[in-house]
């Protein structure tokens, strides 16, 4: 067993050696760009639409990682390589692709064109996140709004997270366990500290336009699922009353990739959790991906296994599937 192995700057080097400067500008301004591609069955899943992503925030931020998007992904592409025989055969990884603008100097001119630029595998948390496929995670609507494009491009990855952050612990203090699900300053949902968002009305599934949102990966790639799944998706703006209104709602993200919500604010839906058009999109993404990912998250969860996929087994006939 070795140590996990980081490509810093040009070089694979040990987790433990992997260093930043505490002059970094990532460090203390936050001024960076990051993105996160999943393994599923280890291999990577849509790496390249994850790197179109991260050199427009690149650009966004005016960052020159000095490396092209081919070599940015060869370098992805080797760090998964090299951390492979770690994994065990349900395991997978998150592939972080983190970009600063590099240490300012202490001592000449501040500025410095020296990008830092790290990769690195985190195993997959599926503990974190299995629970919620089975009972659903609970949302909370924050006060914190989310930044609007015109002061800070939401269609951006950055690593400044310190809106999101806020809003997850107002939701928290109502609900230790809740997600936040943030409104734009319109009063229209934008996302979640790290998700998209969707309801389910009348059988058709709605998500807010791409103006407030990160442009998911997920969610993009939802919208090829429902394609083949013969479901309409379309984007609207939605307002909380819209959405303790509907049938059911669910959000996207990289790694729990669907995770359908319990209850917005403490008010449910008709349906126990998953929904039927949730489940339908979770089945399909497993189908997409090859592998059963509301059974991988279950396989990692201990004592708790046999009750869950109980649990899980009965929701899925309870809804014929
Ligand atoms: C703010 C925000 N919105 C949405 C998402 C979902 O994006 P993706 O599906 O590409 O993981 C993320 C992912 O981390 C996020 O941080």
């Amino acid at each position: 067993m070795h140590e996990k192995i980081v490509y810093l700057n040009g070089s694979f080097v040990p987790e433990s050696e992997a260093k930043v400067s505490v002059l970094d500008m990532g460090f203390h301004a936050g001024d960076g760009v990051y993105d996160v591609t999943r393994t599923f069955r280890h291999k990577p899943f849509k790496l390249k639409e994850h790197n179109d992503r991260l050199f427009r925030s690149l650009k966004y931020t005016r960052i020159d990682c000095g490396m092209s998007q081919e070599e940015m992904e060869a370098a992805a592409l080797e760090v998964l390589e090299r951390n492979r025989d770690l994994l065990g055969p349900d395991d997978d990884y998150a592939i972080w692709q983190v970009i600063s603008r590099g240490p300012r100097s202490s001592t000449g001119p501040r500025r410095n064109n020296d990008a830092t630029v790290a990769i690195y595998c985190m195993d997959v948390d599926f503990t974190g996140f299995c629970r919620h496929y089975v009972e659903g995670v609970t949302i909370i609507v924050p006060a914190t709004r989310r930044i609007p494009p015109q002061c800070l491009e939401s269609k951006a990855k950055i690593t400044n997270k310190m809106n999101h952050i806020i809003a997850t612990f107002e939701a928290r203090q109502a609900d230790p366990k809740a997600i936040p699900l943030m409104l734009d300053l319109d009063g229209n949902i934008a996302e979640s500290n790290a998700h998209n968002f969707f309801a389910v009305i009348d059988g058709k599934v709605y998500t807010p336009g791409s103006k407030n949102v990160l442009g998911g990966i997920t969610r993009a790639v939802l919208g090829e699922l429902s394609d083949r799944l013969d479901m309409e998706v379309e984007e609207t703006n939605l307002t909380p009353y819209d959405c303790l209104n509907a049938d059911e709602a669910f959000l996207t993200s990289t790694s729990p990739t669907i995770v359908p919500i319990r209850s917005i604010n403490g008010v449910g839906f008709p349906y126990d959790v998953p929904g039927p058009v949730t489940l339908r999109l979770l089945k399909g993404w497993s189908d997409l991906v090859g592998i059963d990912i509301v059974g991988q998250a279950i396989d990692h969860m201990g004592e708790e296994k046999d009750e869950l996929m109980a649990a899980w087994n009965e929701k899925q006939a309870a809804l014929g599937l």
